[in-house]
């Protein structure tokens, strides 16, 4: 299957999906979109209030911080792809609880088979829980990981946050120029290694390597 049929194949389940409680309070669910061909995959913690009206990624006022964030390092939506641990909104906004996570996860190793991205990058706690381990966001925002799997993961502050705290308003601007630096670096690892993409086991030991080159 070609990774843009199985994107659809997964943006086709999720809209029906109901393996977990999230299904309940949803209006419409929220796959992820972008270029199907896309090497930097954005992964955000779950829907809010205008993603569920409007069944697309991050399109509400932490959307257009992101938007402007991509600008920034020049990337469109249309270079990437975005997606969302959970593709359906906690109820009022809430945490997304561990088993939602996991009910939905298969859905996001999917979209990572799929796409086998060059580069990762994790907006908020939820996120970065999945690559980096039980790490704490004040500690790796803004550093780099090497995966086994091929890809470079690197960590963010969701763009929410700064919306919520000014001063950490700088701090995501100043980490996202690191980005490029990340697509480069993976660049040449993947011109020099054809990866095998294995999105990372629930269970698997934080890789040790922490830093950006
Ligand atoms: N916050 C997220 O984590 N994801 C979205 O899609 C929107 C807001
Ligand atoms: Fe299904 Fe994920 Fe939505 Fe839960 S959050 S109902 S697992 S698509």
């Amino acid at each position: 299957m070609s990774s843009e049929e199985t994107l659809r194949e997964v943006a086709a389940e999720v809209s029906t999906c109901s393996k977990c409680n999230l299904c309940k309070g949803r209006t419409r669910a929220v796959p992820g979109e972008g270029s199907t061909s896309a090497k930097i995959l954005f992964i955000g913690e779950g829907p809010g209030f205008h993603e569920d009206k409007q069944g697309r990624p991050f399109v509400g006022p932490a959307g257009q911080f992101l938007d402007e964030l991509l600008a920034s390092i020049n990337l469109k939506r249309s270079d990437v792809f975005i997606t969302n641990v959970v593709k359906c909104r906690p109820p009022q906004n809430r945490d997304p609880q561990p088993e939602e996570i996991s009910a939905c996860d298969d859905y996001l190793d999917r979209q990572i088979e799929a796409l086998k991205p060059n580069v990762i990058v994790t907006l908020g706690r939820f996120s970065m829980a999945k690559f980096f381990g039980n790490e704490r966001i004040s500690a790796i925002h803004g550093r780099a990981r090497k995966k086994d799997a091929g890809y470079i993961c690197i960590a963010m502050y969701h763009p929410a946050a700064g919306l919520h705290q000014a001063s950490l308003k700088n701090v995501i601007r100043e980490d996202f120029k690191k980005i490029p630096l990340v697509i480069a670096e993976a660049e040449r690892m993947a011109a020099v290694a054809p990866k095998s993409v294995t999105p990372p086991k629930p269970k698997e030991e934080p890789p040790q390597q922490l830093s950006l080159f």
